[in-house]
Parts: C-alpha cells; structure tokens; sequence
C-alpha cells in the first residue's frame, strides 16, 4: 500500500563523487599559477599566502575595474535587538508594527470568498489565491503607465514563492490523505495549484509605509506547477526534454518547489525549483529500460529506479497524474513522460509587468537544487553575473556570467530581453582552496574533459553538460558544500555572500577550509571577493559568520555571538538593495533552523559586514584550519526579529526608500493537528492580526504569509 512518505529528504546525499578529481586539481594549479603569473604583486603575495589574505576592502588596482564603486558612509544599526521568543507571534523591534498582507488561500480577485479556515475552498479557485509556503520575494516598483520604475516605492508589484504545501495541510479539509495507497485527485488538484509563486499588486495604505494587496488589480497572477512555460537556452528542444507534452522538447508545464529567487535589472523575476524530486517518482524496474548514462543521471539527480513520488501526485487515476512518474511506459519519449524529471530544477523567469506572458525556464543556469539566482549589481558594458546554490548535503556553488554585455536601454524588456541575457552565457562552478584561494570551473562542453568520452557520465552536447551540471561539476573537481542556500552580493564592495545553512554528515574526511566543523548543525556564512571583476575566474573568500549557540562551548561559537545576534541554519539572506541614504549594504539573515528551537523560533537578524579578510585565522575544534571574519559585535550583527512557532523565516525584500519590510513565514506550526478542533502547536497569524484584519483574524489553522513592517514613525527600517 502507499504510505505518506516524509517530503523529500534533504538528508540525503546524492554525491558519491570523489571529488576533488587529481587530474583536475593538477590542471588547476597550473593554471592557477599561470594565472597569478599575470597579476600585480600585491594580489600575487595574497594568493600565494597560505591563509594570508590581506585585508582587502580598497582596490587591488586595474583587475578590480568592474567592481561597483564604494558607497557613501556606512549606516548604523537603529534599533534595540529583539531576544530569543518562544511566543506563537512575529516580535518586531520597540517602535515597529506588523501587518499581514496575504496568506495562503487568500483571493486575489473578486468572486471568491475569502479564507474559511475549513479547507472548502475549491481546487480551481486556487488558480486565483495566494499559494501555500511563502519563500522568496522580490518587490518591482511599478510606474503610472505600469512599467518597472527601480525607484519607486508606494506601489509595485510584489512577486512570492509558493514552495510547497506545508504541514499540518490546512489548505484540505483534515490534512492530506491517503485511501488504498491513492491521494485523492481533488487534493492533488488543490497542492498542484498551491505551488508555484504569485504575482499582486501592492500599494501604501493612506498615512504611513504600510502597505496592503491590491485585490483584482489586472497584475494580480499565479503561476503554478500546471502552466505552461517555454525552455530557453541550449536545452531548449534537447532530446532529453521531449515527453508527450512536449514532443519538441521546448514546452514544460509547471515549476515545482519554488525556493529562493533573483530579479534582474530589467525587471523580471527569477524564480527557482529547488526540492523538486517532491513531485516526482519513477516505477520499479525502470532501470531495464535505460541506458547506462541515464541510469547515471537519474541516480545522481536523487531519483532511482522504484523511488516513490513523496506527495503521491502520480496516485489518481487518469491521464494527467501520469506526468508526475518519470518512466518509460510507451515505445518513444514524445509518447510517455520519461524525461520529464529533466523539465525540473531549473530558473524560471516571469515577467510580471506583462500578466499574460509565458514563463521561460532559463537552462543556460543549470540544472540543481536551484535555491536561488542572486545577481550582482548590473555596470553598463560589462556582463550580467549570476550566483547559484545547489542546496543539498554537499553539493555546489555557481556562477553564470552572459555573453551580452548590459545596457541599461533594455530595462522594460521583458522575455526579449531574458533571451538576451540569460540565454547565452557560460556557467561555473565554485572551488574553493584551503589556501583562502577560490576558482571558477567552467562548465562547456568540450573543454575540461567535459565530452562524450568523459568517465563520469557521456556529455552529449551543452544541453546535457547544463542539465546533468552536477556531473559536469563533479568531474571539474567543485568543492562540496555544507549546503549552499541564499546568497547576495554587497552593493559597498561587491562581495558575494552565501549562507552553508548546516550538514549534520560533514564528516571528518570530509571537512574542507571553507567548510571546516564537523556535523556542522549550525551552519556558516562563506563570503568571497573576485579578483578581475565580478566576472573573473578566481576569488579570495573567508568565513564571514559562524552560527552557534551564546550559550554553547566557546570553540563552537567562532564569531564570538552573544545573546543579542546568536542563530543557527542561516538560510535567507538578503543585501538590502534601498536607494534612500544610509541603506546600501545592509545585510538581512533569516534562519530554517532546527537546532536551536529548543531556546527561540526562527530570526532574522540585520548586520553591517565588513569585507573580506577582516579577520583572523583560527582552527575549528576538529582541527581544520580556516579564515573567519570579523566577530560579530553589537553594532555589526543585531536580531531583528522572530518568528511564530514552528515556523521558517524566509523571503525577504525593502522598498527602494528603505521605508516598508516585506517577510515571509513558512509553514508555522509544521506539525501534525487536531483537524476536529482546529487545534495546532502554531495559530498564526490568526492569532496576531488585529480584528480589523477580518481576512486573518481569528483563524486557527496555521498559513503561511507574507507581513509587511514598518516604523510606527515611518522612519527607515533598521537604521
Ligand atoms: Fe527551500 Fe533550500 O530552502
Ligand atoms: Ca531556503
Ligand atoms: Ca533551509
């Protein structure tokens, strides 16, 4: 019989690569030494230094000509810390207020009836409601004459990750069920179109920052794991993409398990599928009717022969459940929906200020566990650079770096301007030395062993070096990583950071310099600054925060956090991006932890880094050398608030005036309730919406939501 699994398991590791490959590195070194051959002294000596990186917030000279110009004076941190909270609530700093401004199932347009906190509403109706398990977000300033307008606060339009249907389920009557092995279809309908992300109108209400959804507003929209999207890119039209639904290979039909974002300087979103083996099974005895580089590329992809769809979207009977299992059940692949696991893991791109516009699953970004598409700030003529985490136990960073070179005419571009720059370009992916070194591993086909003769996996052209990136990856020697999540760039200096949000099977043989603990539970925050540009090929990097318990043993707690800004599983993370004085540079951290619910929810804290090689080395207590930064003091690293029980902080987005926060709470009260009574461990946000709030107050079940923060002076958040 089918049982329930648990949603996908992130505990799983699906690398058996032995990676760094010694061929690899050797050609690597060499390079890297013809490299370092080429560049000034100073940056040689750095390089060459094992663990010596100098302190490095100036410019190094000529090879850091495309790195954004220093902003104007650091801000300061304005606000009292928020302390740890049990409290079934979001606590915000002294002066501050909260607001809800949409949860799941809430209508978007007229014609529906709001939330009945019973689970009655309609599959279908969700093709018109705010989706389950709000994630990553990103605010577009929309003009009069609806174009994206990058300074624009009181009205936008605010784009939402739906990732998943959280527990305990609320969106059905009691929960999920399962009835002889077989989810109802009527459930599978509602989950299919609670994922994917939603579109709204957003405008300030009368008197002040706070903001409110604007309901029928012709903007408002959803996109679920059900619409239609186009492939972009060198894998549009692979072989490995046709099914029945698309026999060409360039057509897909819903995003799944939509995690972290990006946005570009022309004003679209980028949206990204992360856990979506979610959704997907493949029958037993599938591996007879496989090659042996599919059978490769499957399991590394997570997903072997016999593997059950954890959410059972294949279950129901009928046609439109069988795209859900990945086989080989007819004579040819535009006949049966084999390689539809490949149509998956991608960066979706939408372009809200065009509500009936298609979705293109961008592939020259690769193909993972896509958290999210962070990218740097744009330069006229240089190239559009984009970071990527692959976020599951050690797997990789990348970076995507296009062909085309910006120019700022094309903002308002939309899809023309997508395929512009999003469609040819070249993916990387990150090595990171222990020496406080790092390099960028090309990915092309062709180069670096990366062809059809190749060991590891026969890459048959670009489309496949992109979709089996991973492989591509592995055999380039990439470092694992401690689970990459969110990742930003500093608009002050340019410097990428990226949250390791834990990996409780870090084990000893396997620690690395920038991933240096041990079953690291708390996880860390790498950081790095390039060398030649945003686009070059090598790095400096350090660790710019380890998470850690205040009260915990000293050599767990590396950063020196107190009280007032200790966490644990750093996972969103945010550089402000406000236009207004004093706000560049700002830095948001929110955390998915499990480690520290014990003492406190779920955070989010701000911090004012510093940059690169600001602090000291240091040996973790198993003995792997490092670099840290800076320690956290109490000007540079404060909690700003914290969540409701049982919930995740993630999604987070400031207005261009610095004036209005926008944060999401996934899946409050992720456990297991009493349906008869309504009774969960979490009732948020019914229980914090004021009663003017109707549309949230008072509800038992748990939603997920996004709220909007303001100042009760309507001054700027945090400073
Ligand atoms: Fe959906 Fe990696 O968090
Ligand atoms: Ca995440
Ligand atoms: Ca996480």
């Amino acid at each position: 019989m089918y049982t329930m699994t648990n949603d996908y398991d992130d505990d799983a590791i699906v690398n058996p690569s032995a990676n760094p490959h010694f061929d690899t590195l050797l050609a690597a070194r060499l390079s890297r030494r013809q490299a370092l051959g080429g560049m000034g002294g100073a940056a040689t000596g750095a390089l060459l230094g094992a663990l010596a990186l100098p302190g490095c917030g100036g410019s190094d000279g000529a090879a850091d000509d495309a790195t954004p110009a220093p902003a104007p004076a650091a801000p300061r941190l304005g606000f009292a810390p928020v302390a740890k909270t049990l409290a079934d609530r979001i606590t915000a700093p002294e002066g501050y207020q909260v607001s809800i401004l949409h949860a799941l199932g809430d209508p978007m347009h007229w014609g529906d009836a709001s939330w009945q906190d019973d689970g009655s509403e309609t599959p279908e109706s969700y093709e018109r409601r705010i989706g389950c398990g709000h994630d990553g977000m990103y605010f577009f300033g929309l003009s009069d004459d609806g174009r994206f307008d990058a300074g624009r606060s009181d009205r936008g339009l605010l784009c939402v990750n739906h990732e998943y249907v959280v527990a305990p389920y609320g969106l059905h009557p009691a929960g999920r069920t399962v009835t002889d092995g077989k989810r109802p279809a009527a459930e599978v309908d509602k989950e299919i179109l609670a994922h994917g992300a939603s579109v709204v109108e957003v405008r300030r209400k009368a008197g002040g920052a706070d903001m409110e959804m604007v309901r029928g507003s012709p903007y408002n929209r959803r996109v679920t794991s059900a619409t239609p999207m186009d492939f972009g890119g060198p894998a549009a039209g692979h072989a490995k993409l046709v099914s029945k639904l698309s026999p060409d290979g360039r057509r897909a039909f819903g995003m799944n398990n939509n995690c972290a974002c990006g946005y570009t300087p022309w004003g679209t979103y980028l949206t990204c599928e992360e856990n979506y083996l979610n959704v997907i099974g493949r029958a037993a005895g599938d591996d007879a009717r496989r090659s042996a580089a599919e059978i490769v590329a499957l399991k590394r992809y997570g997903l072997p022969e016999g593997r059950k769809n954890p959410y059972g979207w294949d279950t129901p009977e009928g046609e439109p459940y069988q795209r859900w299992n990945s086989r080989v059940s007819a004579a040819s692949a535009a006949e049966d929906y084999r390689h539809i696991f490949n149509s998956f893991g991608w960066v979706v791109e939408i372009d809200p200020f065009r509500p009936g516009s298609t979705p293109v699953k961008r592939s020259a970004l690769g193909r993972f566990n896509h958290e999210g598409a962070w990218p740097a700030p744009a330069v006229a003529g240089q190239p559009i650079v984009i970071y990527s985490g692959d976020d599951a136990r050690n797997e990789y960073v990348f970076k995507y770096v296009s062909d085309a070179l910006w120019d700022p005419a094309d903002v308002n571009g939309g899809s023309a301007a997508g395929a512009k720059y999003l469609d040819r370009g070249t993916l990387y992916v990150a090595r990171f030395n222990d020496d406080g070194t790092g390099e960028w591993l090309e990915l092309a086909h062709g180069k670096g062993g990366l062809d059809a003769s190749c060991p590891l996996y026969p890459f048959a052209d670009q489309g496949d070096v992109l979709m089996h990136c991973r492989l591509a990856a592995d055999w380039r020697g990439a470092t694992k990583m401690d689970r990459p999540e969110w990742g930003g760039v500093n608009p002050r200096n340019g410097e990428v950071y990226m949250t390791m949000t834990n990996n409780a099977k870090r084990t000893a043989d396997t620690l690395n310099a920038a991933n240096p603990r041990v079953g690291n539970k708390n996880g860390h925050i790498v950081r790095w600054r390039e060398i030649g540009g945003q686009a070059g090929t090598m790095f400096q990097w350090d660790v710019y925060l380890f998470g850690a318990r205040a009260d915990g043993k000293q050599s767990e707690n590396l950063s020196g956090l107190t009280d007032d800004n200790d966490f644990s599983s750093p996972d969103g993370l945010y550089f402000d991006q406000r236009t207004a004085p004093g706000g560049a540079g700002l830095l948001w951290i929110q955390t998915d932890d499990g480690a520290y619910t014990d003492v406190t929810n779920c955070m989010m804290l701000a911090a004012l880094p510093g940059q690169v090689g600001d602090g000291a080395a240091v040996t973790t207590r198993e003995g792997q050398a490092t670099r840290k930064g800076a320690d956290a003091t109490a000007d540079s690293v404060r909690r700003f608030l914290v969540g409701p029980v049982d919930c995740e902080i993630t999604g987070v987005v400031v207005t261009p005036d610095g004036k209005t926060l926008f944060v999401n709470v996934q899946h409050p009260g992720e456990d297991k309730g009493d349906f008869t009574t309504n009774t969960f461990t979490s009732h948020w946000p019914g229980n914090q919406a004021p009663a003017s709030d109707s549309a949230h107050h008072g509800h038992k079940r748990p939603r997920s939501a996004t709220v909007v923060i303001t100042r009760r002076d309507g001054g700027p958040i945090a400073l």
